[in-house]
């Protein structure tokens, strides 16, 4: 497909997004920071294990994952969340389970993002129950909601505004994953047909 003339950058997304909320030197030089930090507090453990969740963290988790300089291995899960609502539960359906064992592992979970904090609130109980040493938190981003719920997120990246966001992961309808920055998109974007 044949590049968008209306494209300042010479990308296919450029046109269609409103304004950047992250940029890309923003998130390298804060995932430099992140790791340095975990990798102080994890320096000394063994059986460390980065647990990225599907698929908006693939990014994220690339990126830490080799700033981290420590030996680690990676697990997926893909979970999706049960309805768009607001179940008060926060039910989860496992669309794909951890691989291997992690009992006795130091689990860091890598979140994209936190908005109503229910995911990862279900996430942590679940990885809980499976036996881990410790488990704790890296999400890129935290929107406001997410302090309604109480989910312990030891590292965060950046709090952004209330707004839907997409980019470095976060899609809208499964598009601009693969953006560099996280960024909003223009109104007439939603809808386009
Ligand atoms: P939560 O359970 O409400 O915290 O939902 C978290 C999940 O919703 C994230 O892992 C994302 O996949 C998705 N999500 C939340 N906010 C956004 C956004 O602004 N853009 C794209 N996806 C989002
Ligand atoms: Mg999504």
């Amino acid at each position: 497909m044949a590049a968008k003339a209306s494209n300042p950058d010479g990308t296919w997304y450029a046109g269609d997004i409103d304004r950047l909320v992250v940029t890309e030197d923003e998130i390298k030089q804060r995932t430099a920071e992140l790791a340095k930090q975990v990798a102080a507090d994890y320096a000394d453990r063994d059986g460390l294990l980065l647990v990225g969740v599907l698929k908006g963290a693939i990014m994220f988790m690339a990126d830490f994952s080799r700033a981290l300089g420590l030996p680690v291995a990676l697990e997926f899960m893909a979970v999706s969340s049960y309805g768009q609502g607001a179940t008060s539960s926060g039910t989860v359906r496992i669309l794909k389970d951890l691989d291997g064992d992690i009992s006795g592992k130091h689990v860091i979970v890598i979140e994209d993002i936190i908005d109503s904090g229910l995911t990862l609130s279900w996430l942590l109980k679940y990885l809980a129950s499976r036996g881990p040493a410790s488990v704790e938190v890296v999400a890129l981003l935290r929107k406001p909601d997410a302090v309604k719920v109480d989910v312990p997120v030891r590292y965060i990246g950046f709090d952004i505004p209330n707004e839907f966001v997409v980019g470095y992961g976060l899609d809208y309808a499964e598009r601009y994953r693969e953006l560099p920055y996280v960024g909003v998109l223009k109104p007439e974007v939603y809808t386009r047909a």
